[in-house]
C-alpha cells in the first residue's frame, strides 16, 4: 500500500542517490503541474544545489509569472531564475500567422534562451543533471506505441533537445497525474498550481488567429482572466478539461454600445470535457455563467465588442484553435 507520504520519501532517497553529495541540477519549469512537482520533488532532495529556470516568453496568462516567482518559490524556497524573453519572441513571431510555424518558432526561441541560461549557471558551478517532469503515459507513449497522427507538433515548452550534456532525473517516471497532484499537495505546493488545467507550451501565442502582437496579446490576457475568474467563481474548474480563449484578431464585427458604434473583434470561448484531450466533447455551461463571462469581456476589453462559443467536438475540432 503506498501512500503519497511514503511515495515521496522514496523519491527523495532516489534523487540523493542519483544525483550524490555534491550533484547540481537545472529544472526547466513551465507553470504547468509536473515540472512544478518534479523541482519541488529534487528540491526536497537536494534543496539549493537546484536550481529552476523559469522562461517567461510573454506568451503566458494573467498572473502565471506570479505564481511561479511568488507562490512556488514562497512553497519550496527554491532558487529560481527568470529570464524575461517577453521581447525575443515578440520579434521572433512578428509576421507569422500559420500555426505550425508559430509553434516551430516558439520551440525554437525557447530553447535557444533555455541554453543560455544554462550556459550562465554552469559558468557559476558544475550543473550535471536536468530535471523533467516525465509522467508514466508520457514514458508509455513515447515506447514505441504508433501514437496520434501527427496534426499538431505538440512543442512542450520544456521538452528540451536530446544533445544537451545532461543526466536526466525524472521522478515522475511511475506516476500518473492525479498521483502527481497528490505529491504536490504532499509537498504543500498551492492548489493553483497542483490543479492547474491543461496549458499549451505555446501559450496564448497558438490562441490568437493571426499574428501574435503586444496589443493583442494584452487583450486576449485580460479577456482570459475574466473567463477564468468567472469560471472558478461558479465552481465548475474542476468539471472542465480546460476552456481555451480564443482571439479572433483578424476578424472584424460591428457592434454598438453607449450610444457609439464599434468595430471590435470577437473572442471564441472553447469549454471542453474530456479524459486525455484525444477526443473531447463541448461542455455544457450554465446559461448564466455564459452571460456574465459575456458582458464582463464586452464590458472590460473595449477591444473586444463579441463573444461567441465554439459547440464542436473532438474530433472534428481539436481543442486549440491552431
Ligand atoms: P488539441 O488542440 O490538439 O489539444 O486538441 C490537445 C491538448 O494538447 C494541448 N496542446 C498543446 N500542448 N504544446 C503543448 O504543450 C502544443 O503545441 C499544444 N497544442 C495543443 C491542448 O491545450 C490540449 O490540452
Amino acid at each position: 500500500q503506498w501512500t503519497t507520504a511514503s511515495i515521496v520519501e522514496e523519491q527523495v532517497a532516489r534523487i540523493r542517490e542519483q544525483i550524490g553529495d555534491e550533484g547540481r541540477a537545472i529544472c526547466a519549469l513551465s507553470g504547468g503541474v509536473d515540472s512544478a512537482v518534479a523541482g519541488a520533488l529534487v528540491q526536497r532532495a537536494i534543496g539549493d544545489r537546484l536550481t529552476c529556470v523559469f522562461v517567461d516568453h510573454g506568451l503566458l496568462r494573467q498572473g502565471e509569472r506570479t505564481q511561479v516567482e511568488r507562490d512556488f518559490v514562497a512553497a519550496t524556497g527554491v532558487n529560481l531564475v527568470t529570464v524575461d524573453a517577453r521581447e525575443r519572441f515578440l520579434d521572433a513571431l512578428a509576421g507569422v500567422t500559420d500555426p505550425e510555424q508559430k509553434r516551430k518558432i516558439i520551440g525554437r526561441e525557447f530553447i535557444r534562451v533555455f541554453e543560455q541560461a544554462e550556459r550562465d549557471l554552469k559558468a557559476q558551478g558544475d550543473y550535471r543533471f536536468l530535471v523533467q517532469g516525465t509522467l508514466y503515459p508520457d514514458v508509455v507513449e513515447s515506447g514505441g506505441g504508433t501514437g496520434a497522427a501527427n496534426i499538431k507538433s505538440h512543442h512542450n515548452v520544456g521538452g528540451l533537445p536530446e544533445d544537451l550534456q545532461f543526466e536526466l532525473v525524472e521522478p515522475l517516471r511511475l506516476l500518473f497525474k492525479d498521483e502527481v497532484r497528490r505529491v504536490g499537495l504532499e509537498l504543500g505546493l498551492p492548489e493553483t498550481i497542483v490543479h492547474r488545467q491543461p496549458f499549451p507550451g505555446p501559450g496564448l501565442g497558438i490562441r490568437i488567429i493571426g499574428e501574435v502582437t503586444a496589443d493583442r496579446l494584452e487583450t486576449l490576457r485580460a479577456a482570459d482572466a475574466i473567463a477564468r475568474e468567472e469560471l472558478t467563481a461558479a465552481g465548475l474548474d474542476r468539471d472542465i478539461w480546460q476552456c481555451p480563449v480564443v482571439l479572433l484578431a483578424d476578424v472584424r464585427s460591428v457592434g454598438v454600445q453607449g450610444d457609439g458604434r464599434t468595430y471590435g473583434h470577437p473572442v471564441v470561448l472553447r469549454p471542453v470535457s474530456s479524459e486525455d484531450a484525444m477526443t473531447a466533447d463541448w461542455t455544457r455551461l450554465p446559461y448564466d455563467v455564459l452571460e456574465r463571462i459575456s458582458t464582463r469581456i464586452t464590458n472590460e476589453v473595449p477591444e473586444v465588442n463579441r463573444v461567441v462559443l465554439d459547440v464542436t467536438s473532438k474530433p472534428p475540432g481539436t481543442i486549440e484553435w491552431e
